[in-house]
């Protein structure tokens, strides 16, 4: 089928991508220039692992194109998604400006009756005003499908390629038809419901998620005081298979631009109807207070911060992303500036994000060693595979002393103990005399 999709963001170019992929015929639009420009010479503006061999493959194919002219491109085709951003309000809602100018767009390019799917995390009840807002801009009939977005950062394709379901929600049973079709080449479980339903999937699977990520922090936070060990807690929970074993890694907490964002718009979304989400709002402040875990720790082990060199290894909010957005790092680093501690960082690739930010307030460093050496401490805040390969001797070896403060959980701490490396694991409460890998 001929399809338009509207925003090369990270929704909208792995749609695109994975549409054309599986053999439809798939025009990309963005209003950026630059985005295009490149998009057609198969570079990605987002970092996502196997994305531009894709891109190059179904362009190659005359599957794939790219062009900033919405006009031109809806000419003949009567599908359109949408994958703008929905970003967040100062007050926690969910921006919609983007969606309406794109919506508006659509109303003026239409030149048939026209299917709009909406991939953009949207509250509920957002895809029944997009429908009103183009019937108000055009002669021609449109029919709102709303196709929320499962996919992470760093493992879109397989998500995309390899994912649970796919959630079609329609008021219109013929439009839901369509796009049930156009989906099937995926071969993954097709769930149909109503509009307003499958907006509320995509905000209750995320909020949900969060809440398994803060359950299991606060569940660290009181092994570390009655020498539990939270990996053996979680291994031993996620066995039960109505717990599962997934999303239940400790750490400091989670960020990105869909964990936040989205819990604050749950939330403001259940205050609109006159509900109190008191389990939401539990779990966002249990995720702020865990991104600064590493810091308090810190504290206790190093009475003055000021002129200290402190080491950061990892920016990103996870592994395989360039995104810093959200990320603990950015609150350690304030939080540490603010100490006067003499901070050097690290990352693969994330470090752009957070010189835009912190400017020459921090050192960015360009490998592992140049980061530690003769650190006062080591905060691991991203379980980057080059992080985890570093063997713990070096800390040893090359750090002023050796105290490693470890946000990701990797390594053993009764291994660590023996080099003489003072370690501390988020949700590890055991002594480190014992060896703990039974
Ligand atoms: C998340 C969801 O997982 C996707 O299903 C959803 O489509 C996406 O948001 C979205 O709404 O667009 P993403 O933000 O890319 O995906 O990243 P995740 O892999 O879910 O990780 C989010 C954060 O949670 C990271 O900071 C990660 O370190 C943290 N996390 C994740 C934990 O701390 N523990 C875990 O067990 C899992």
């Amino acid at each position: 089928m001929e399809i338009v999709v509207i925003g090369t963001g990270y929704v909208g170019l792995v749609t695109g991508v994975s549409l054309s992929e599986i053999g439809h015929q798939v025009t990309c639009i963005d209003t950026s220039i630059e985005k295009i420009t490149k998009l057609k010479k198969s570079i990605s503006p987002i970092y996502e692992p196997g994305i531009e061999e894709l891109i190059e493959k179904n362009v190659a194919a005359n599957r794939l194109f790219f062009g900033t002219d919405l006009q031109a491109a809806m000419k003949n085709k009567k599908i359109v998604y949408l994958t703008v951003g929905t970003p967040q309000n100062p007050d926690g809602t969910a921006n919609l400006v983007y969606l309406e100018a794109a919506a508006i767009d659509i109303a003026k390019s239409m030149v048939q009756d026209t299917i709009v799917v909406v991939k953009s995390t949207v509250p509920v009840g957002t895809n029944e005003k997009i429908k009103k807002l183009i019937e108000e801009n055009t002669q021609f009939n449109v029919a709102m499908v709303s196709n929320p977005e499962f996919l992470r950062e760093g493992s879109a394709l397989v998500d995309v390629f390899e994912g649970d379901r796919i959630v079609l929600g329609a008021n219109d049973k013929k439009a839901l038809e369509t796009i049930a079709e156009v989906n099937n080449a995926f071969a993954i479980p097709i769930y149909k419901t109503n509009l307003e339903s499958a907006e509320m999937i995509k905000y209750a699977s995320n909020a949900f998620l969060a809440t398994k990520i803060s359950f299991i922090n606060e569940i660290a936070n009181i092994c570390e005081k009655t020498g539990a060990n939270i990996e053996q807690v979680s291994t031993g929970m996620g066995l039960d298979s109505r717990i599962g074993s997934k999303f239940l890694n400790a750490g400091i907490g989670y960020g990105g631009s869909c964990f936040p964002k989205d819990t604050a718009a749950l939330s403001q979304i259940a205050g609109t109807v006159n509900h109190d989400f008191k389990l939401l709002k539990a779990v966002i402040e249990v995720n702020e207070k865990q991104k600064l875990k590493l810091v308090d720790v810190l504290k206790t082990e190093v009475s003055h911060l000021q002129g200290k060199k402190i080491a950061l290894l990892g920016l990103a909010f996870k592994p395989e992303t360039d995104d810093i957005r959200e990320s603990a790092s950015q609150v350690i680093i304030e939080n540490l500036l603010v100490a006067g501690a003499n901070i050097h960082v690290y990352d693969p690739i994330a470090q752009a994000g957070i010189q835009a930010i912190f400017g020459d307030e921090i050192v960015y460093e360009k490998d592992i060693e140049s980061t530690i050496i003769e650190a006062e401490a080591v905060l691991i805040i991203t379980e980057w595979d080059e992080i985890k390969a570093i063997k713990p001797a070096i800390f040893k070896k090359l750090m002023r002393q050796p105290i490693v403060l470890d946000g990701r959980l990797i390594y053993n701490k009764a291994e660590m103990s023996s080099l003489g490396i003072k370690y501390y694991s988020v949700g590890d409460g055991t002594n480190a005399s014992y060896k703990t890998d039974y």
